[in-house]
């Protein structure tokens, strides 16, 4: 069985741009193309959702200049390229605690949630000011038993599927927080390559050795 769900942690912008000599914000914005290229590969290569991890709680902790740069890089590429993903079939849905982000980004959030809520081809969850931890909390406090499938309607995106496969670039073998719950059988997959130069072939190789595994869920 191929790949239907994937996550990606993409991670490796810093060390890019460190390694071109460029200021960290040019190394989010090479990634953030990369984000847009691999979206149109996942369509093409039969993926029903990606869940990507664009923003974590944690990362408010980065430089100020550098939180207000992926800010406003965040802002402009959702008004900029909403449109030619909805044109494509893409459903955009964000996940993540909504506290502590500005209102005018929210806004555009919630602008493009509604204007690709029809879409079918391709469901992209963008995970941003997300934090695992912070998901499993917020569901706890509004818990009132009934088991895992009870638990799972509480999650900020109660419709996104168990990723099949996990990806993360840039050679940390973490987790990083992402997906605490969704990510419990998993495949990971770990990969050197820095997340603006992940490119198809590095995709279609993650897909392909997702294809290689034996995934046994605890059965014999
Ligand atoms: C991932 O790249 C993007 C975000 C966390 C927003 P990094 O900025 O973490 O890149 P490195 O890890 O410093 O190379
Ligand atoms: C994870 O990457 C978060 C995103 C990719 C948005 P980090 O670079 O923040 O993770 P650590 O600090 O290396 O664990
Ligand atoms: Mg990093």
């Amino acid at each position: 069985m191929s790949a239907s769900y994937v996550a990606i942690i993409m991670d490796g912008n810093g060390r890019w741009a460190q390694q071109h000599g460029v200021p960290v914000s040019e190394g989010h914005r090479a990634g953030a193309d990369t984000v847009k290229a691999r979206l149109r590969d996942a369509v093409e290569l039969g993926v029903r959702e990606l869940t990507i991890y664009s923003f974590s709680t944690e990362n408010w902790s980065r430089p100020q200049d550098e939180v207000d740069a992926l800010m406003a890089l965040f802002s402009a590429r959702i008004i900029d390229e909403t449109p030619e993903l909805h044109e494509e079939g893409v459903r955009m849905r964000f996940v993540g605690r909504r506290e502590g982000v500005l209102p005018e980004l929210l806004e555009k959030m919630d602008w493009a949630e509604a204007k690709t809520a029809k879409n079918t081809r391709l469901k992209l969850f963008v995970a941003f000011n997300y934090g695992g931890r912070s998901e499993i909390l917020d569901a706890a406090e509004r818990y009132t038993g009934g088991g895992e499938e009870e638990f799972r309607k509480l999650l900020y995106a109660p419709e996104m599927h168990d990723p099949d496969l996990l990806i993360r670039t840039s050679g940390e073998q973490r987790i990083s927080n992402y997906l605490l719950w969704q990510v419990a059988y998993s495949e990971l997959h770990f990969t050197d390559v820095l997340w603006p130069d992940f490119s198809r072939e590095d995709f279609e190789e993650a897909l392909r050795a997702y294809d290689a595994r034996v995934r046994r869920f605890g059965g014999r």
